[in-house]
């Protein structure tokens, strides 16, 4: 094989690993090509990359905090419009208080604004929501504001929007142990009763699918203690775009891309629905 078409055939083996082979890039195109009835029931973000984005405009980090709350209005729009029924994004890991504190102070400071300026736009599209994490742990008027959000969306049957606050998969599946643990210890459980199911029923996320398609903008190829547990058969979507960057279009790719993937579950091709 010539060099020129060993490049190219290493390229196309990349381009597959990194699943964006052959995927449309003009919007049009890809909603003609996506199937409405294969829409993902469950996306979860992980929205990384501001720092970089704005660091590379010679700018602070909390500038590309900003502009991703810009990329974060337009997805949560598209994912309902789409009919997709749930959005989980990480907004703050457990591990992002190890930040500098005015990074910290300003990511709470976005988070309140976001919810106050928002609402009546996302009540009005009939979007609900939620939040997952030790939201008890975030600073008062944070809570305030999720609760806000939380009660006044209550009843809304549009896309299920859940937030990431204060979230890590290590401290909720400790949370789900220690609430099966309590119940067991009153006798309200017998231990033998602790499968699969309970556990899932004892997530922070109970009651919802887990995720069909997980999308990590910014180029890190990382789980980064997002929903370990629920992200075991998750199809992942990866791409170097900057989450400030990340638009409808980039979405669109993301989902058409998970519809041209074969999911076996364990079992063999073509067997599994
Ligand atoms: C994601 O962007 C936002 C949060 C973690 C809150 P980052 O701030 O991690 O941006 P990078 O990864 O440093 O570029
Ligand atoms: C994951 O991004 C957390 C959020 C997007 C909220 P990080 O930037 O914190 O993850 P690492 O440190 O690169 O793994
Ligand atoms: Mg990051």
């Amino acid at each position: 094989m010539g060099d020129e078409k060993m490049v190219s055939k290493i390229w196309e083996l990349w381009k597959k690993y990194r699943g964006d082979i052959n995927v449309p890039t003009d919007a049009e195109q890809i909603m003609q090509s996506i199937d409405r009835d294969k829409i993902p029931r469950h996306i979860a973000i992980i929205m990384d990359g501001n720092g970089r984005w704005a660091q590379k405009r010679g700018m602070p980090r909390t500038f590309g905090h900003k502009a991703g709350v810009e990329s974060l209005r337009e997805i949560v729009k598209a994912c309902n419009e789409l009919k997709i029924g749930v959005l989980t994004v990480y907004a703050f890991s457990t591990e992002n208080w190890k930040r500098p504190k005015d990074e910290v102070n300003a990511l709470m400071n976005l988070l309140v604004e976001y919810i106050y300026k928002e609402i009546d736009e996302l009540d009005q599209n009939k979007v609900q929501i939620r939040s997952i994490g030790r939201v008890h742990k975030l600073p008062d008027k944070c809570q305030k504001a999720v609760s806000f959000a939380r009660e006044r969306t209550a009843d809304n049957d549009g896309l299920v929007f859940n937030l990431a606050l204060n979230y890590g998969g290590r401290s909720e599946l400790v949370d789900t142990t220690r609430a099966i643990a309590r119940k067991v210890a009153d006798n309200q459980l017998p231990i033998e009763s602790i499968d699969e199911q309970l556990i899932t029923a004892h997530l922070y996320t109970a009651g919802l699918p887990d995720p069909d398609l997980l999308i990590r903008p910014s180029g890190d190829y990382r789980i980064s203690n997002f929903l370990i547990w629920q992200l075991a058969y998750t199809e992942f979507w990866h791409t170097d775009v900057m989450w400030p960057d990340f638009r409808r279009l980039d979405l669109l790719r993301a989902i058409y891309g998970y519809q041209n993937r074969e999911r076996r579950f364990g079992g063999l091709k073509g067997k599994n629905k």
